[in-house]
């Protein structure tokens, strides 16, 4: 708090949640893109505020990226509570396994004591396959828990780059490039005033859900993803708190 309040990251935060209009944002010193441990301090600061909602609420979706596996290091077992549950926001199976969301659900799990629900698919399902996986039980036991989810924690992605790491095919890079997707989040590409542009086609929860969840934890940092945040932040509907860094908010604040 005090480094903040010396470089004047706490008036830049009140700022910022004005430009974005979410409810809270909170801006570590300098630049993960330059300084790698930035991200750790992110995932520390989102650790921290996480672990303050635990006592309230049980259902946490979480989706993948090496913003969130920075959070689940960092996550401290202080009081192991087995009612907590966390849900991987969804089946992707196309990034390194690291970043994948079900191996951060369990992660966070293992470090709080909490249980985790999983969801193996692929990335990229045909149309066909994709029908016929949404009447399996276990997907719809997903789609349910999805439905009854308190807080979702979340990374936000350069449109562009997550179609790259998520091997899309040309046909999707041709959609996601066409509709000028500029940012992505749980499997959705945003354009620039945050309209869906495409969804990846597997099992996950669905905007409408993330919208209506008690709380919103986003996590993101680096200049590099100032314009996928103002992007993403369009959509922000149910309680959003950004953690992000120095800078990301000094180039948001440069393009508004
Ligand atoms: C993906 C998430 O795995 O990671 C996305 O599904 C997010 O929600 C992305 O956009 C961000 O990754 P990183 O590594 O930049 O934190």
């Amino acid at each position: 708090v005090f480094v903040r309040e010396m470089s004047g990251l706490t008036d830049m935060e009140i700022q910022l949640q004005e430009i974005l209009g979410i409810t809270k944002v909170v801006i570590l010193p300098q630049d993960s893109d330059e300084i790698p441990a930035v991200k750790s301090h992110i995932g520390k600061e989102a650790a921290r505020f996480l672990e303050t909602l635990f006592a309230r609420y049980k259902k946490i979706a979480v989706t993948g990226g090496s913003t969130m596996a920075a959070i689940s290091k960092e996550l401290t077992n202080g009081k192991p509570d087995k009612a907590l549950q966390f849900i991987a926001a969804r089946g992707g199976l196309g990034e390194d396994v690291l970043h994948q969301a079900n191996t951060i659900a369990a992660a966070f799990a293992e470090k709080t004591g909490g249980s985790f629900k999983t969801l193996y698919l692929p990335d990229h399902l045909s149309a066909e396959a994709f029908a016929m996986m949404m009447k399996e039980p276990v997907i719809k036991e997903m789609m349910d828990l999805y439905d009854q989810t308190d807080v979702v924690v979340h990374g936000i992605g350069n449109a562009g780059e997550m179609a790259v790491r998520r091997h899309s095919s040309t046909e999707e890079v041709e959609k996601i490039h066409s509709g000028g997707a500029i940012s992505e989040a749980f499997g959705y590409y945003f354009d620039k005033d945050g309209k869906i542009v495409y969804r990846i086609r597997t099992a996950g929860i669905q905007l409408e859900q993330v919208q209506k969840a008690t709380t919103v934890l986003a996590v993101a940092g680096g200049e590099s993803k100032a314009r996928a945040i103002l992007s993403y932040a369009k959509n922000a509907a149910s309680p959003t708190v950004l953690i992000t860094d120095e800078g990301a908010a000094r180039k948001i604040m440069e393009l508004t």
